[in-house]
């Protein structure tokens, strides 16, 4: 497995592996992988020949100075993991070579309305930050193919937009949301969580199943079951942000036949901010 922080040698590498025909699937991350991470690479390894990751925590997408700098940097045993599932190639680029102009002065690319809306609203600059550092990094590795989890169901629809809107020749690729045996969402902020928040983190779930099985159930009044579920979140413990159903097309309030259906939740423990969501189609 190589280890690449530059992106001169990085480039060289993956045009070799062009030239021989191998197709390359990339799999973005800020590091302290876990079995969601892995998931997305063996999804990598099944579409592609050769598989790059990268780990960057990025400091754009950060919009408070305490969650960056909290953020679990993980290198040496995220690079164990790697190994040992046989990833091709580690890209670990320096914050210097990615921001080398004051990162405020930085291009930047945004994806308005969609981006500005549920977690944009509640983490300004959050989503700029994303489609900034992905749209800099599709441009470094050059991949057929990226994997992202559905986890970050907004995020994955902005990256979507981008790509399309932006005519970038890469294949967004999802992969579903993988979670411990009593449903919590698979995320690096887990290993922030003390014992009795763990032990409350997988109510986001029970909310998110029981939002999900009534609407199945016929119920059709979404503002009353965002406002129980963030009654219940608040009374386990949590301090919630947003409960919210939405449509899948636009993550817009949904028309009262709407079909494709996704509910999403936010919800902090302490300083531990949790996002989940649950796609529900009720197609016939
Ligand atoms: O989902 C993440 O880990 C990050 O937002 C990403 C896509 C790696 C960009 O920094």
């Amino acid at each position: 497995m190589n280890i690449f922080t530059d992106i001169q040698s990085l480039r060289q590498h993956i045009l070799n592996w062009k030239q021989q025909g191998e197709s390359i699937a990339f799999v973005p991350t800020m590091g302290n992988l876990h079995a969601g991470h892995l998931q997305l690479i063996e999804h990598g390894k099944h579409i592609a020949d050769r598989v790059v990751v990268s780990i960057f925590v990025n400091p754009m997408q950060f919009n408070e100075a305490n969650d960056f700098k909290n953020y679990p940097r993980t290198f040496d045993d995220d690079r164990a993991k790697l190994e040992a599932i046989a990833v091709d190639c580690i890209f670990a680029p320096l914050e210097k070579d990615l921001y080398p102009v004051n990162q405020q002065l930085t291009t930047k690319v945004s994806v308005p309305v969609l981006g500005e809306i549920l977690e944009g609203e509640s983490r300004p600059g959050h989503f700029t930050g994303v489609t900034t550092v992905v749209c800099k990094l599709f441009n470094i590795v050059q991949p057929d193919y990226a994997c992202f989890g559905e986890k970050d169901f907004q995020q994955l629809m902005l990256i979507r937009h981008m790509v399309a809107e932006l005519n970038m020749p890469v294949q967004i690729e999802a992969v579903a949301t993988c979670r411990e045996a009593d449903g919590l969402a698979m995320s690096s902020r887990n290993n922030r969580l003390n014992q009795s928040q763990r032990a409350i983190a997988p109510e986001i779930y029970q909310v998110l199943s029981s939002i999900c099985e009534q609407i199945k159930q016929g119920n059709k009044d979404f503002s009353q079951l965002e406002h129980e579920a963030v009654a219940t979140l608040n009374n386990s413990g949590f301090v919630a942000d947003y409960v919210a159903i939405r449509s899948v097309a636009d993550l817009g309030n949904p028309a009262a036949d709407e079909v494709e259906l996704v509910v999403l939740a936010a919800a902090c423990l302490g300083d531990i901010r949790l996002i989940d969501n649950m796609p529900l189609s009720l197609k016939a």
